[in-house]
């Protein structure tokens, strides 16, 4: 992974454990990341612990499930950075149960989570790649 220095990424689920090393990796490739994540806490502990000489993700508390949230989020990463060059659908939801005793809710908040973002790819807000992270992997630009 080279030649991505200067490119804006946003990287969603950024909190989490597979999110946590997309960041460093971006941010040790000199691209510069805004990491979203509905949990405060790990977007705390991201920032003290993620970047090298002076550069870290800047975080940013966002419920990709809320719609006009995410445009807002958008809009103000576009104004701040320029773009969106790389947006990588991490946010993930799930918690370990027997498919058996799972619901219609328990699938509705899994699948909201990882197409959420998605939707907003539509509108053309990623002038890049959009990458997700959801068991599979998808790209395309
Ligand atoms: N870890 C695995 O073995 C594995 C396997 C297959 C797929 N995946 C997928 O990879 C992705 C990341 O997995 P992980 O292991 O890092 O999970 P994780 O649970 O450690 O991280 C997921 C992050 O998404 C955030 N999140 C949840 N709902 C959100 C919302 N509405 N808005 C914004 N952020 C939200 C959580 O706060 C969390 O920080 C997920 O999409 C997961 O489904 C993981």
């Amino acid at each position: 992974m080279r030649g991505l220095e200067g490119r804006v990424a946003l990287v969603t689920g950024a909190g989490g454990g597979i999110g946590r090393a997309i960041c460093s990796r971006f941010v040790e490739e000199g691209i510069t990341v805004v990491a979203a994540d509905i949990d405060e806490g790990s977007l705390r502990s991201l920032s003290r612990n993620t970047g090298s000489a002076g550069r870290s993700a800047y975080p940013v508390r966002l419920d990709i499930t809320d719609f006009t949230a995410v445009q807002n989020a958008v809009m103000d990463v576009v104004s701040r950075f320029g773009s969106i060059d790389i947006l990588v659908n991490n946010a993930g939801w799930d918690v370990a149960t027997p498919f058996v005793e799972t619901t219609p809710d328990f699938w509705d908040k899994v699948i909201a989570i990882i197409i959420a973002f998605l939707a907003s790819d539509d509108a053309n807000f990623i002038t890049g790649q959009t990458i997700s992270v959801s068991g599979g992997l998808t790209m395309h630009g």
